[in-house]
């Protein structure tokens, strides 16, 4: 496993801690608050207007491009406000979570059209659940994740992730690596009155996907096209990848984070061990700062752009992995490597401090079609914070997952 640079990641852990690593550990609760401010400047700008949800702001540029509830990235500003007040406690986060959450609430009545369900309604009202057990949440989540299952082809065994690319791009039944996330909402939804058959559903498109989606490297392809009556696999391709055969950086991280969610929710070993499998081959492939180019497979390497964002879920994946895995060595190789990535994440290079009013800069969205290329998108932010959060409940001894907060400051 190639080791990340001495005196970059000193250089890294400097920046955010008085004393050099392995005497005082990353400052995961200073990283916080540098988030929380950054988000105060967000809020000051957000417009008056049905687009309101920050999304990215491009390279170049310093001001937000800003959506509706119906895009993919709609949860994630939602959710890290209910990340601040979780990590701040701080009035304000709630107050502003709450507000962002609610315009979210269309989705819950809307018929399924995209497997993003997830990541919009989970990242939203699920963190607004969790922390404040807001019992008008509950249905809202529930209706979501049923409208989620209209989308799972029994006879394929995975939920059809992009129903609008059925005709444009000839995918008959097409699943992606991303939907693994989309998969903790039905597992949340069968544990709070949704039954039985989300979680079967989440198990079965978890095992589909471990089968069909990965490589002999246990790199994953993007895209899994299906045969919609047979069931049967027709091939792997990439959209947001260099190339078919390509390891698509967030791709990679999706399924470290989806596997390792499902270990978590289900206690099967074998996706334990397949999390394990997809994480070893994107830590050995990584470059020297941990942070991978949008592409481990991009031809035009060391030049071509990060993606901070796939660092961002895998930081938080490996956490939660570290918690997980018996080999002990192991386990503390995960936390570590973890460590490293936000420590570098937290280095001036990828913050957007002095740039614009994001967390992070660097991450790339959809590099084949000219779109979010080396920009701060909210993604990246989520997932940061997230991973802050979760580090900072490891360095205090605590379990990893909140559930209602402290009271309101
Ligand atoms: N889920 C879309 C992406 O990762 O860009």
């Amino acid at each position: 496993m190639r080791r990340l640079i001495p005196v970059t990641l000193l250089l890294a852990l400097s920046s955010v801690c008085p004393r050099a690593y392995g005497q005082q550990q990353f400052n995961a609760a200073g990283a916080i608050n540098y988030c929380a401010g950054q988000a105060v400047k967000t809020l000051k700008v957000i417009p008056a207007d049905s687009a309101n949800l920050p999304r990215n702001i491009d390279n170049g540029k310093t001001n937000w491009r800003f959506i509706k509830y119906r895009d993919w990235c709609s949860g994630f500003w939602p959710g890290v406000l209910w990340y601040l007040y979780e990590g701040t406690g701080k009035a304000q986060f709630k107050t502003e979570a709450e507000k962002f959450t609610k315009e979210l609430t269309p989705l819950s009545y809307t018929p399924g059209f995209d497997h993003d369900l997830g990541f919009q309604v989970h990242n939203s009202f699920g963190n607004g659940y969790r922390l404040t057990g807001n019992a008008a949440y509950k249905p809202v989540i529930l209706r979501a994740a049923d409208s989620l299952a209209t989308l799972f082809n029994p006879r394929v065994g995975t939920i059809l992730s992009w129903p609008s690319m059925v005709k444009i791009k000839g995918w008959p039944h097409n699943t992606i690596i991303d939907n693994m996330i989309n998969l903790e909402m039905l597992f949340w939804a069968s544990k709070n009155g949704g039954g039985k058959k989300l979680y079967d559903m989440a198990v079965k498109h978890a095992e589909t996907t471990m089968h069909n989606h990965f490589r002999a490297d246990y790199s994953a392809y993007h895209v899994v096209v299906y045969d919609t009556l047979t069931g049967k696999k027709i091939k792997g391709v990439t959209h947001q990848g260099y190339a078919d055969n390509s390891m698509w950086a967030r791709g990679q991280s999706w399924a470290i984070y989806g596997f390792t969610m499902c270990y978590r929710e289900t206690k099967r070993a074998a996706f334990l061990n397949f999390a394990q499998k997809v994480a070893d081959v994107y830590l050995k492939r990584l470059p020297a700062d941990g942070i991978p180019y949008w592409d481990f497979d991009a031809p035009d390497i060391p030049n071509a752009p990060k993606d901070a964002s796939a660092a961002c879920v895998t930081a938080s994946a490996l956490l939660e992995l570290s918690t997980f895995v018996h080999d002990k060595v192991k386990a503390k190789t995960y936390r570590h490597k973890a460590e490293q990535m936000l420590a570098m994440l937290s280095l001036a290079k990828y913050q957007s401090r002095d740039v614009n009013d994001a967390f992070l800069l660097h991450s790339t969205g959809h590099k084949p079609n000219g779109t979010e290329i080396d920009a701060s998108i909210i993604y990246a932010d989520y997932y940061y914070l997230e991973a802050l959060l979760r580090l900072k409940r490891l360095q205090q001894g605590q379990s990893l997952y909140a559930r209602l907060t402290h009271p309101v400051k």
